[in-house]
C-alpha cells in the first residue's frame, strides 16, 4: 500500500520502517532538513536498538523513502500517518500545534480521498480538529474538497523495545469515524494491518474518542500500578517484608499479571509523565478530578527523592567531602533518552548537598551531559564535581557508596570483587533493585534496595 508518514521522530521513524517491512511504498516527511540528510545518508538520529538496519534494509529495497516536501507525500499516499510531537505545555496540557501544522499542510495538497492515521498521543477531540482543519485547508486553496477521515490508530511502543512491539503488538487500537467515510477507511487499514491478524484478531475497532482515551488511560494505569508498587514498597521497608516477594505474589493472580510491578526510583520518560498531567489537566477541562491520576504523579516525584533520602539516612544531610559512584543515567535501559530520568533529581539533589559525582551510562551520556546542563544552570564541563566517565568501574575510584538507578544489561552481574577493590566502602543503593540482598552481604556490601528484606 502507498504510505506516507509525518514526523521522522521516535514513532514515526519506527511506523515508517515497520510499514515498509511489510512491503508497504513508504514516504517519511520530516520538516526538519538536517534530520533527514542524515536518514537519506543511512544514518539515524535517535538510538533504538535494531532501528538503523531496519531502515537502511527498506531505504535499499526501495521501500522507504525520505524527504522534506509535503506534497509528493500526500499525492503518493492512500494513508497519511501523523506522527509529530505533542509536548506537555506550562499547564500539563499536550500542545497540538504540530499536529494541526501538519493537518493544514496535508489539507493543502489533498487530490482525492484519503485517510488521515494520527499515531501522536492527543487529547480526546483532536480527530475532530484535525478534520475541521483540512477541511479548512481545502476551501482556502479555493478547488474541490476532498473527503477525507480522519482515524486515531494510537501507538503502544516502548522505547528500546519498539521495533519488536510494533511487531508484535498486543492489540491494534483504531478509533473510526462514523459513516461511509469510516467504512471506506476501516477497508484500507484492515489490509494494512492485515499480516498481525493472521493468527487472530488484534484489532480493536472503536469510535474515535474512545481510542483516544484509550491510549491515555493505558499509560495512566501502567503509571499508576508502578507507583502503587512504589508505595507498597516503602511499607515493605518499614515492616520488614520484601517488594520483590510481593511482587511475585500480587502478579501471579491471573486479574493483576506481572508486567509493570516493579518498585523503583520513579518512572520517567517522555510519556507516562507527560500522558498523567495532560489526562488529568483534559478531566479539569470537563470539570472533572481524576483523583488517582493526581496520586500517581505526586507519589512518582516523591519516589525520585528516595535514593537521596537513603544516602542521607547513613551520611546525614551535609555530603561535602563525600564521594557517590552512579550507574545508568538514562530514564530506562536501551535508550539514551533523559527525559524526565529520575537520574536528574537525585544528581541535582546530591550536588546541592555537596556530594562529588562520578556518573556512567553505556549509551547516555552526550544527552545526559545536555540535561544535566540545562538542569544544573551551568555546563557541566564547568561543574568540577561532576565527573563523566567511559567505564562502569571508573565510577566507583575511592567512592562512598555506589547509586543503581537504571537497569542496564551489563549492571546485572558485575564483578563484585573488583567493584569493593575501587570503592572506599562497599556500600550499595540499588534504585533498581537489582542484586540478591543476601548475596551481597555476604560479600560483604551493605545493600539497600528499594523494599528489600536485608
Ligand atoms: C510507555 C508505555 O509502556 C508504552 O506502551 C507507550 O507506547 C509509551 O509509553 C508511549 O506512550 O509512547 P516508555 O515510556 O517507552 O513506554 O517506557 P516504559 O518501558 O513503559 O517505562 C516507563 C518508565 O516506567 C521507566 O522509567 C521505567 O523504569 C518505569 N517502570 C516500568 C518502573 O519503574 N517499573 C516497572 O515495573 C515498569
Amino acid at each position: 500500500m502507498k504510505i506516507a508518514v509525518v514526523g521522522a521522530g521516535y514513532v514515526g521513524l519506527v511506523t515508517a520502517a515497520c510499514l515498509a517491512e511489510l512491503g508497504n511504498d513508504v514516504m517519511c516527511i520530516d520538516k526538519d532538513h538536517g534530520r533527514v540528510a542524515l536518514l537519506q545518508a543511512g544514518g539515524v538520529p535517535i538510538y533504538e536498538p535494531g532501528l538503523d538496519d531496519w531502515v537502511q534494509r527498506n531505504q535499499h529495497a526501495g521501500r522507504l523513502r525520505f524527504g522534506t516536501a509535503m506534497a509528493p507525500a500526500v499525492t503518493h499516499a492512500e494513508l497519511i500517518f501523523i506522527a509529530v510531537g505533542t509536548p506537555p505545555q506550562e499547564d500539563g496540557s499536550a500542545d497540538l500545534q504540530h499536529v494541526l501544522a501538519v493537518a493544514q499542510h496535508i489539507g493543502q495538497h489533498l487530490n482525492g480521498f484519503k485517510v488521515v492515521v494520527n499515531k501522536s498521543t492527543v487529547p480526546v477531540g483532536t480527530a475532530r480538529q484535525v478534520e475541521r482543519v483540512l477541511h479548512e485547508a481545502q476551501q482556502t486553496r479555493g478547488t474541490c474538497v476532498h473527503e477525507v477521515a480522519v482515524v486515531s490508530n494510537p501507538e503502544f511502543l516502548k522505547e528500546g523495545a519498539a521495533i519488536h512491539d510494533f511487531m508484535h503488538p498486543d492489540r491494534i487500537v483504531i478509533g473510526l469515524p462514523e459513516g461511509a467515510t469510516g467504512d471506506r477507511a476501516r477497508t484500507l487499514l484492515a489490509r494494512l494491518y492485515a499480516p498481525f491478524n493472521r493468527h487472530h484478531e488484534r484489532t480493536v475497532w472503536m469510535d474515535v474518542a474512545s481510542a483516544e482515551l484509550t491510549k491515555y488511560a493505558s499509560n495512566a494505569m501502567l503509571a499508576m500500578r508502578i507507583s502503587f508498587m512504589n508505595e507498597v514498597a516503602l511499607l515493605a521497608d518499614a515492616v520488614g517484608a520484601d517488594i520483590d516477594a510481593v511482587r511475585r505474589g500480587v502478579g501471579a493472580d491471573s486479574r493483576i499479571g506481572p508486567s509493570f510491578l516493579y518498585a523503583g526510583t520513579g518512572y520517567g520518560g517522555s510519556c507516562f509523565p507527560k500522558d498523567t498531567r495532560a489526562l488529568a489537566h483534559s478531566a479539569a477541562g470537563h470539570g472533572l478530578r481524576m483523583r488517582l491520576v493526581e496520586a500517581t504523579e505526586a507519589v512518582n516525584a516523591a519516589q525520585k527523592q528516595v535514593l537521596v533520602q537513603q544516602v542521607c539516612g547513613r551520611f546525614g544531610g551535609d555530603l561535602r567531602g563525600l564521594r557517590f559512584g552512579i550507574w545508568g543515567l538514562a530514564f530506562k535501559p536501551n535508550t539514551n533518552d533523559m527525559r524526565e530520568a529520575p537520574s536528574r533529581t537525585v544528581i541535582a539533589e546530591l550536588l546541592a548537598r555537596g556530594a562529588e559525582l562520578q556518573v556512567h551510562d553505556p549509551v547516555a551520556t552526550s544527552e545526559a551531559r545536555r540535561a544535566l546542563s540545562q538542569d544544573l544552570g551551568r555546563p557541566v564541563a564547568e561543574i568540577d564535581s561532576l565527573r563523566f566517565v567511559d567505564e562502569p568501574l571508573d565510577a566507583l575510584l575511592a567512592v562512598d557508596a555506589l547509586l543503581v538507578l537504571t537497569e542496564w544489561k551489563c549492571f546485572h552481574h558485575p564483578d563484585f570483587a573488583a567493584m569493593a577493590q575501587h570503592m572506599r566502602a562497599p556500600i550499595i543503593f540499588d534504585g533498581r533493585n537489582l542484586y540478591d540482598p543476601a548475596q551481597l552481604q555476604a560479600l560483604g556490601f551493605v545493600y539497600q534496595g528499594i523494599g528489600r528484606r536485608n
